[in-house]
């Protein structure tokens, strides 16, 4: 049975993942009326794939005797300067998500709730992931600079820099 803070806190992430896909998405939208499809696909399957962390929290509150709530959602930004300010954004976004992670088993552990801190690991895991494939492509068009043909290889080939799930990190 999840304590009510526990619960209350669960809900906060589920929200916030939420928010991510309907960031991502927007940003899927600009990049796919801008020219960039190969950005729109990278953003529409990330957009999935934060719908899927929130369903994944959204259940396992239930699971737990809790109630996983539909929050309301704010209206994510819709209008961007370019495809840098996309990236950039989404790098941030991540390590956004990452500390309230990070938060989020801080008060399980409060809590004596290691059950749910087993639960987090995946996203903890699953964080490195979306950190780093943000940075490699941020990295990239900092690389590039504004040249729209290397934007155009760039978003030929985006697919490419993603790492494969459960890839070790990038060294450093
Ligand atoms: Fe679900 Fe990209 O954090």
């Amino acid at each position: 049975m999840l304590r009510e803070k526990v619960e209350k806190t669960l809900n906060l992430q589920v929200e916030k993942e939420g928010f991510s896909s309907n960031l991502y998405l927007a940003m899927a939208s600009w990049t796919e009326v801008n020219g960039y499809p190969g950005s729109a696909t990278w953003l529409y399957q990330q957009a999935e794939e934060e719908r899927l962390h929130m369903i994944k929290i959204f259940r396992y509150i239930n699971d737990r005797g809790g109630c996983g709530t539909v929050p309301a959602f704010k209206q994510p930004q819709i209008e961007f300067e370019s495809l840098h300010d996309i990236f950039q954004k989404v790098f941030e976004h991540e390590l956004f998500i990452s500390q309230s992670i990070n938060d989020l088993v801080g008060v399980c552990w409060e809590e004596k709730d290691y059950t749910t801190v087993q639960f987090l690991q995946w996203y903890v895991q699953e964080q490195i992931e979306e950190e780093s494939n943000a940075k490699t492509i941020l990295d990239r068009l900092n690389l590039l600079g504004e040249d729209k043909s290397r934007l155009y290889l760039f978003d030929r080939d985006i697919e490419s820099f993603r790492k494969p799930a459960g890839a070790a990190p990038a060294a450093v």
